[in-house]
């Protein structure tokens, strides 16, 4: 894979006018965009079809971060209305379990196959970066035998064994995951910073440089922030493809 294609551009912005000024800025320098709740929470199911009117270019591609989380039969409906919508990649919660993830991915290689169209690359969230090891223990009441790494891991494992192909996953975490997987499986890390010394880590805590999340095995990286907010978008992604070659 080449290094433009590993960068995911995060649209978190809440008009499709906002969000298509930064598709037609950046298409063929990027790998993906990503379109998550806030977007799909101001625009609804138009963001489908903002995404549709990009079908005719292959190079334009689609991540929808819509983290379906729900009982087996409803994240399958949900799954094939999503690769009806012609995205390249969309995700599921491992925490839903195996029988959810198995029905999940069921249902997105069936409905890619009805339509004859290539499967959108499914993966799972294991763990939100905002749940801490304190909040797994007390609130959640996972067993205190298991640490948040080691969670991570087995939900990783378990979004393998249920036929889903990769996972979001902090840059952390990636070693271990890309350890127990396999070098196929697909790992996506948000939480990336380039080292720009007019850069702010924003709201982001545990941050990687591009390169380093590559170095520990990352496949794609989430960016949202350096890029969008850049005085000159197209520049600071050619700075960053630069940066990773
Ligand atoms: O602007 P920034 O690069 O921080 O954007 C990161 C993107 O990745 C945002 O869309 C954010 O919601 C998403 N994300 C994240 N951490 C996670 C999961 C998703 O930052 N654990």
């Amino acid at each position: 894979m080449q290094a433009q294609d590993r960068l995911i551009v995060a649209l978190d912005v809440s008009s499709l006018d906002e969000a298509r000024s930064i598709v037609e800025e950046l298409k063929g320098s990027v790998g993906m965009f990503k379109i998550g709740l806030e977007m799909f929470t101001a625009c609804g199911t138009e963001v489908f079809e903002f995404i549709e009117s990009y079908k005719s270019n292959k190079n334009i591609r689609f991540f929808f971060d819509g983290k379906f989380h729900d009982i087996p039969n409803t994240v399958a409906a949900a799954c094939r209305n999503t690769t009806r919508a012609n995205v390249a990649m969309f995700n599921i919660h491992a925490q839903g379990g195996i029988e959810m993830m198995s029905a999940a991915a069921k249902a997105t290689r069936e409905q890619a196959q009805l339509l004859n169209i290539k499967k959108p690359i499914l993966i799972a969230v294991t763990v939100l970066t905002s749940i801490s090891e304190n909040i797994l223990h007390e609130q959640i009441k996972t067993s205190k035998d298991l640490d948040l790494p080691q969670y991570v891991v087995h939900l990783a494992k378990l979004a393998k064994e249920a036929g889903l192909d990769g996972v979001v996953a902090s840059p952390k975490e990636v070693p271990l995951i890309r350890n127990a997987c396999g070098d196929d499986f697909v790992i996506v890390t948000p939480g990336i910073r380039p080292n720009w010394p007019e850069l702010a880590s924003d709201d982001q805590k545990r941050v990687l440089t591009p390169s380093q999340a590559i170095a520990q095995g990352s496949t794609y990286l989430v960016i949202g922030r350096p890029i969008t907010k850049a005085q000159n978008r197209l520049e600071a992604v050619n700075r960053l493809v630069a940066e990773l070659v």
